[in-house]
């Protein structure tokens, strides 16, 4: 696997596979059970998702200037990493950071579906939102893809699947309403049909006031 940082993936990069790690494989094939790792190629980052882990790497752009690239997604890494670890502080659902190198996290894997927007949803995640803002984060990307219901209370009776906030590669701290309501205003956009109940949970005058007026501001350039 050519990479960039083979020391956070463990023996399964390192050229051959054990020949334990190829049996395995061998017989998930054989079974049709999951394959590891999964890769996707996201615009800015190739994640590397293995039975109990994940890999995120930012990988170079050949049309940036060598420094210039290497700068930024150091930066990047950076504070991605540190936003997880905010969160985690803060007790919000996110992956714990096993490790980290200058392009790469290396983080716990989140074993569950993305979540389909539907009422409950909403207003489950419109509370993880509000919570990341209390924590004064702001992940600017708040999504369906990029929250995972686990299986884990699977059998337990009534209790709910919990809701993790993953990709915190645009997230930035921040107290501004500003911020907060055009957060709210991209979170609440993609649960449409359920945009008002979003808000509603939500439940924050000033910030929903602002997020009224971004929503005006968008339409009038959309028309
Ligand atoms: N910690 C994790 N646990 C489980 N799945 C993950 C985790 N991190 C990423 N993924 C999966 O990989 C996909 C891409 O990762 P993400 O961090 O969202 O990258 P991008 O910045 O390219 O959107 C996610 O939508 C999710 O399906
Ligand atoms: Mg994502």
């Amino acid at each position: 696997m050519d990479t960039s940082c083979p020391e956070l993936f463990g023996s399964s990069t390192s050229g051959v596979l054990s020949s334990l790690q190829a049996k395995k494989e061998e017989r998930n094939e054989r079974s049709g059970e999951e394959r590891f790792p999964k890769v996707y190629k996201g615009a800015e980052a190739f994640v590397y998702i293995f039975e109990d882990f994940v890999v995120k790497e930012r990988r170079r752009k050949a049309y940036r200037l060598k420094t210039f690239d290497e700068a930024i997604r150091k930066r990047r890494t950076r504070l991605e990493a540190k936003m997880l670890k905010r969160a985690e502080k803060e007790g919000i659902a996110a992956p714990h950071i096993i490790k980290t190198s200058e392009f790469c996290i290396k983080m716990t894997r989140i074993l569950g579906k993305h979540i389909k927007p539907n009422k409950v949803w909403a207003e489950r995640a419109a509370h993880l939102l509000k919570k990341l803002h209390s924590a004064s984060i702001i992940h600017d990307d708040f999504t369906p893809a990029n929250l995972i219901a686990t299986e884990e209370n699977k059998g337990s009776g009534k209790a709910l699947p919990s809701l993790f906030i993953i990709d915190f590669g645009l997230a930035f701290v921040s107290q501004r309403i500003e911020d907060k309501a055009s957060d709210l205003f991209t979170a609440a956009q993609s649960f449409k049909p359920y945009e008002g109940v979003f808000v509603r949970a939500y439940n924050d005058e000033v910030v929903e006031e602002r997020y009224k007026a971004i929503r005006k501001r968008m339409r009038y350039v959309k028309d």
